[in-house]
């Protein structure tokens, strides 16, 4: 791999830029470091749930850049976990029209951990220990798949279909793994089989489109909201310590400093189309 990289590279093109769970966390801060990568004219198109905080990433970036890099930062209200939410977020790429584009770039980022989703289900939940014994109920799993397996899936093969190969343009999709894609963390269950399947599913999707440039990053532990559910309510002691430890003795990696690294995979882009790389390995 060639450190440098001649500086006229150093960017992701005229691009339609994708990024789920856009609204806090991690996808927040790729949204920040990707919109000054994108060439003028571009558009980043942001997705969660919560209109407010969308909203507030979109003029964060407005202000930040004063509208230098002519940039479109589109929101789009939409629930991963659902149907709707899914073709609601593909019919608006599919409306989203970039002259000259030359570069389609998906970020599946959004993400939830099982004990998140069953707090929202049921507010009052006591006690969230999340052993895999205590998943009896079928819909309880498939709820969680669903946005962590099932909407990732359909969302990337919609949006893919939705701008087809062509000479000129590039796709790179990107899936944010972990590493419980590749080790079990006790009552973690969930999450780990949710991060495993996302894997498979996109080398599979490497093998089947050649062309499509795929990646699992494993951003390494964040600073983010996830880990501070992660800290308090894992059912599991000792992992509860770990992430207390590892927060309390500053282990956490900053968003930016992991973003950064995803930010070089994709502008040097030579990595092996379904490859899982992990932020320590980098
Ligand atoms: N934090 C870590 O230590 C860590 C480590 C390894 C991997 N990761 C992975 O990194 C990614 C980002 O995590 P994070 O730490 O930034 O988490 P976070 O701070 O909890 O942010 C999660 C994002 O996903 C969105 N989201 C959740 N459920 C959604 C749904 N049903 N539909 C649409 N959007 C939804 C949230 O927005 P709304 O609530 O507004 O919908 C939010 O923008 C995840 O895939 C996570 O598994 C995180």
């Amino acid at each position: 791999m060639e450190d440098e990289i001649s500086p006229e590279s150093r960017d992701l093109g005229r691009a339609l830029c994708i990024i789920t769970g856009a609204s806090k966390g991690f996808g927040r801060t790729l949204a920040f470091q990707l919109s000054c990568l994108l060439k003028p004219r571009s558009v980043l198109m942001l997705v969660a749930r919560t209109t407010e905080q969308l909203n507030q990433v979109k003029e964060d970036i407005i202000t930040l850049y004063g509208g230098q890099n002519q940039l479109e930062v589109r929101c789009v209200q939409a629930d991963l976990e659902k149907k709707d939410g899914v073709e609601k977020m593909v019919q608006a790429a599919k409306e989203t029209s970039v002259s000259d584009m030359d570069h389609l770039l998906l970020i599946n980022n959004a993400g939830a951990l099982d004990f998140v989703i069953a707090l929202q289900k049921k507010a009052s939940l006591g006690d969230v220990s999340r052993f895999a014994l205590t998943f009896t109920d079928p819909a309880e799993v498939n709820r969680y798949l669903s946005l962590n397996v099932s909407g990732a899936l359909s969302l990337t093969a919609g949006v893919l279909q939705a701008f087809p190969r062509r000479l000129g343009l590039r796709r790179s999709v990107v899936n944010i793994s972990s590493l419980c894609a590749l080790k079990p963390f006790p009552s973690w269950v969930l999450y780990c089989t949710g991060k495993a399947a996302r894997d498979m599913m996109f080398r599979v999707l490497a093998a089947e489109e050649p062309d499509v440039r795929v990646l699992s990053y494993a951003p390494g532990p964040l600073d983010t909201d996830m880990q501070l559910q992660a800290r308090r309510s894992s059912g599991d002691l000792q992992l509860r310590r770990s992430f207390c430890s590892m927060f309390s003795e500053g282990q956490l990696i900053s968003c930016e400093e992991s973003g950064a690294k995803l930010i070089k995979l994709l502008l040097d882009d030579d990595f092996l189309s379904g490859a899982h790389l992990d932020f320590y390995e980098l």
